[in-house]
């Protein structure tokens, strides 16, 4: 199976690597097809949603979000 990675950028949107099918909450599917890596808009300002348009780097959105550490040993 092709491996599909979702990394997430600082303060920015989700770059999603690999082989994935992309569809709206009303079932329509996006053609991404040929494209390697597709990023989705987190900051939810994006005019292209759901791909980010770079507005995350002027409208001052700040991710709070970060995946929790495993505790110390
Ligand atoms: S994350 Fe880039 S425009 Fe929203």
């Amino acid at each position: 199976m092709p491996d599909v990675t979702i990394k997430t950028r600082e303060n920015g949107p989700f770059l999603v690597t690999g082989p994935v099918t992309l569809i709206d909450h009303l079932g329509n599917q996006y053609d991404i097809s040929g494209k390697e890596n597709v990023a989705l808009c987190r900051c939810g300002a994006s005019s292209r949603r759901p791909f980010c348009d770079g507005t995350h780097k002027s409208n001052g959105f700040a991710a709070c979000e970060l995946a929790p550490q495993p505790p110390a040993p």
